[in-house]
């Protein structure tokens, strides 16, 4: 495809800003110019649905109204008003991104995209959406409506992921961002929502599409195979056993997970990984061994209660859920693991208000249900 010429992208987002003009959906984060607040509302956007997004979104700014609050509080707090949305990496990130703004003095936020960049945990994308819907500074935006949006419009047939794919969507956007006059915020939140809301994965709207007229894969009738689908991921599967360890108060034995582990900071009940190992029995021998290293106790492991499924990146893992007990007392904060790491005993309602990995959140749930 050859590059849009400037008076072409600018049809293109005049047809799309009169249309957003008129059909937009009223979100909370776009009746401000505030970026703290435009930024939180990115963060949480990030694969979760709008509609699960807004209570999250209001209940967030209402504790923490700026980035000041937000750097103040405790980890665990942010973790608790995140709960829910999942993906607590992103919680972390944004904690210590307001911590950075913060100490470097930047409060109440950094003044462009090259400044909004350098942040723990943005991207290129929402470094540019926070810096045009905010400021109205001239960068463009690919994320998965855009990149969907901007492939059919300039008929790019390699897949989204490969690198010439990014190279020319992310010409295209910054090249439109560029060539419009008026304001980049509503020309990009424009495109964002033709492509969530017309331009759709599967059968979009094209007869209701403003850019239908600009529309390369629309006149080759190829949006049903622009994009080209996704290369399927080499999946690898995991095994693990989680030992559900509990006392005689019916609490449950919680540690919490290491920086240099997945899903760092977050609750987890203690599991193992037993990939390698086919036979029940010297698996939980694997368990029990470790456990012991780490902690000074053999557990006594009983039945099997709940196993889990749950895919991460390009795992699939599968945890196995035993009930087990040991035998006197565990000396909590004092373990004599190389670790140090902080460990917990919490009744199942206790739970609730734990910052748990997603795989512990579906056991506690089931420990909830079943008190076994
Ligand atoms: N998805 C990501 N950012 C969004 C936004 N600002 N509005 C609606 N959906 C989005």
């Amino acid at each position: 495809m050859r590059k849009s010429q400037p008076t072409q992208l600018q049809a293109i987002a005049k047809d799309a800003v009169a249309w957003f003009a008129k059909y937009r959906r009223d979100l909370p984060w776009r009746n401000t110019r505030d970026p703290y607040r435009i930024w939180i509302s990115e963060c949480m956007l990030q694969q979760t649905q709008v509609a699960t997004v807004i209570p999250y979104y209001e209940r967030f700014l209402i504790r923490f109204p700026d980035i000041q609050s937000l750097a103040a509080a405790n980890l665990d707090e942010v973790y608790q008003l995140w709960a829910g949305l999942g993906y607590y990496r992103r919680a972390r990130q944004l904690h210590a991104a307001a911590r950075s703004v913060v100490e470097s003095g930047q409060s109440p936020f950094p003044l462009d995209r090259d400044a909004i960049a350098q942040l723990p945990g943005i991207g290129r994308y929402t470094a540019n959406a926070v810096a045009s819907f905010a400021y109205d500074q001239r960068c463009g935006i690919v994320e998965a409506n855009t990149q969907r949006l901007y492939a059919r419009l300039l008929r790019c047939k390699t897949p989204l992921s490969a690198s010439s794919s990014q190279k020319q969507l992310w010409d295209f956007a910054e090249a439109i961002a560029i060539a419009w006059p008026l304001a980049t915020g509503q020309l990009n939140q424009a495109l964002m929502e033709i492509g969530s809301q017309v331009c759709k994965p599967k059968s979009p709207s094209c007869d209701q599409c403003p850019l239908q007229k600009h529309c390369l894969a629309y006149q080759h009738s190829e949006t049903e195979t622009i994009p080209a689908p996704k290369l399927k991921k080499q999946i690898t599967e995991l095994q693990e056993v989680g030992l559900l360890v509990h006392d005689s108060k019916g609490r449950w034995l919680l540690r919490r997970r290491l920086n240099s582990e997945r899903w760092a900071g977050l609750w987890d009940f203690p599991r193992y990984d037993c990939t390698d190992i086919q036979n029940e029995g010297l698996a939980l021998d694997r368990a029990a061994d470790a456990f012991l290293k780490l902690y000074s106790k053999r557990p006594a492991i009983a039945q099997e209660c709940v196993s889990v499924k749950h895919s991460v990146t390009r795992y699939r893992i599968l945890l196995r859920c035993y009930l087990a007990q040991i035998d006197g007392k565990l000396t909590i904060g004092n373990t004599q693991g190389p670790s140090q790491e902080q460990l917990g005993w919490y009744t199942s309602e206790e739970l609730d208000q734990l910052a748990l990995s997603s795989s512990a959140r579906k056991v506690a749930d089931w420990l909830k249900k079943h008190q076994p």
